[in-house]
């Protein structure tokens, strides 16, 4: 059967160059960097260049990047590490109701340990306001994270402005931005935006899941999660995921050179989608501010339920998601969806649709088809059982 994969900002499939190098790196190189003999030295080569091609990258220093099990643990490190660091300095930290679940539920944990956490609101397209950031900062606020692109609607958070007017309101307090899903899809310029932690990670960018890194701006000091060695600083301590590590340079070589390209190639895809979905049927709204990322298209399709919809789609071998792929198996509704004033009526219509740059405008015109077929036919389903 015939597959169009649509569900990008779930996970991406890995370059073939990706994959050649992460062999080359298990069956070949495969020496621990912290060996003193041959091998090491060697594995010790492949990090430092894997280290310079990401700093340069995000225009960072090489020193200031800590590789981490992925997105997760990177934002983790972020949060626990600076709120457990700083807590004799303040114990507030700021937020929004639509962040990944994996800063929302650090926040959480950290409620659990004393910290005050704030979540700020947003509005109908998923976007706050910087001045409603620097309002919630006090004397006491040691953090604000915020994530760059929305994974479930694409919004493009304002973040240079927004750590613009969080330091001019307490310079103490450090900002975090979760870029998973913008990194080498859209320019990431941390030191421009006054950023001091920034959460990166391999398997939205065709490379391998299960690594990732975090920019820790130099200077700052975090407590790490884990205990155990000296790798990475000792700020995450642990033999490295040495393919893993490879794996996403290569795919971080491969793909920055063609960023603006392939933003353009996925921006087209996603107006095509919008456009030719909105010609066919009726009743079909986007979600989150638009043009935004270039890959995530967020819909209600007024008439028909999300789920089954993406069931239906599979049949035909079109894969997209409900939102989230961390919540697709819950079935609470979609936090970001709600925090943007969406109905749960609304929400239960909705649906997403993610792009990479090698979807092609063939395979666009194919899904519309059997997107506004399967559409027609679950609406007919459900007048007839009305
Ligand atoms: C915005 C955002 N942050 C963090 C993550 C978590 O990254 P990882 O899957 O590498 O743990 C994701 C993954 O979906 C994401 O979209």
């Amino acid at each position: 059967m015939r597959e169009i994969y649509l569900d990008n900002s779930a996970t991406t499939a890995v370059r073939p160059e990706v994959a050649e190098v992460m062999q080359e790196v298990l069956c070949e190189n495969y020496g621990n960097p912290s060996s003193l003999h041959r091998r090491g030295l060697l594995a010790e080569r492949v990090k430092k260049e894997a280290r310079r091609v990401l700093a340069e990258a995000c225009g960072i220093k090489e020193n200031e990047i800590i590789f981490t099990s992925g997105g997760t643990e990177a934002n983790n490190l972020a949060i626990k590490g600076v709120a457990r660091r700083f807590k004799r300095r303040g114990r507030h930290l700021i937020t929004t109701k639509v962040e990944h679940p994996s800063v929302l539920y650090t926040c959480r944990a950290l409620e659990q340990e004393g910290f005050q956490l704030t979540y700020l609101d947003v509005d109908a397209d998923g976007l706050v306001t910087p001045e409603a950031v620097a309002e919630a900062v006090t004397e006491e606020t040691i953090l604000v994270s915020i994530m760059h692109v929305n994974n479930e609607v694409g919004s493009i958070m304002p973040v240079a402005e927004i750590g613009s007017l969080i330091k001019q309101k307490n310079p103490r307090t450090l900002f975090h931005v979760d870029a998973v899903q913008s990194f080498c899809k859209l320019p990431v310029r941390p030191q421009a935006w006054q950023v001091d932690l920034m959460t990166v990670s391999a398997h939205k960018i065709h490379g391998p899941k299960g690594i990732g890194a975090l920019y820790c701006r130099e200077g700052v000091q975090l407590a790490p999660l884990l205990h155990g060695g000296d790798q990475e600083g000792g700020i995450r301590p642990g033999t490295e995921n040495m393919a893993g590590i490879a794996g996403f340079a290569e795919a971080v070589r491969l793909l920055l050179p063609q960023q603006a390209e392939n933003s353009r190639q996925m921006g087209k895809l996603k107006e095509m989608l919008l456009a030719g979905l909105q010609a066919r049927l009726s009743g079909i709204r986007a979600n989150g501010s638009l043009p935004g990322a270039p890959h995530i298209l967020n819909l209600t399709i007024e008439g028909i339920k999300g789920e089954v919809l993406i069931h239906a789609l599979a049949e035909d071998g079109i894969y997209a998601s409900t939102g989230s792929a961390c919540h697709s198996h819950r079935a609470d509704p979609s936090h970001v969806l709600l925090a943007m004033g969406r109905t749960p009526q609304e929400i239960e219509a909705s649906l997403r649709f993610s792009f990479a740059a090698t979807n092609t405008v063939e395979e666009i015109e194919y899904a519309i088809d059997k997107i506004s077929a399967a559409v027609e036919m679950l609406r007919l389903v459900t007048r007839r059982k009305k």
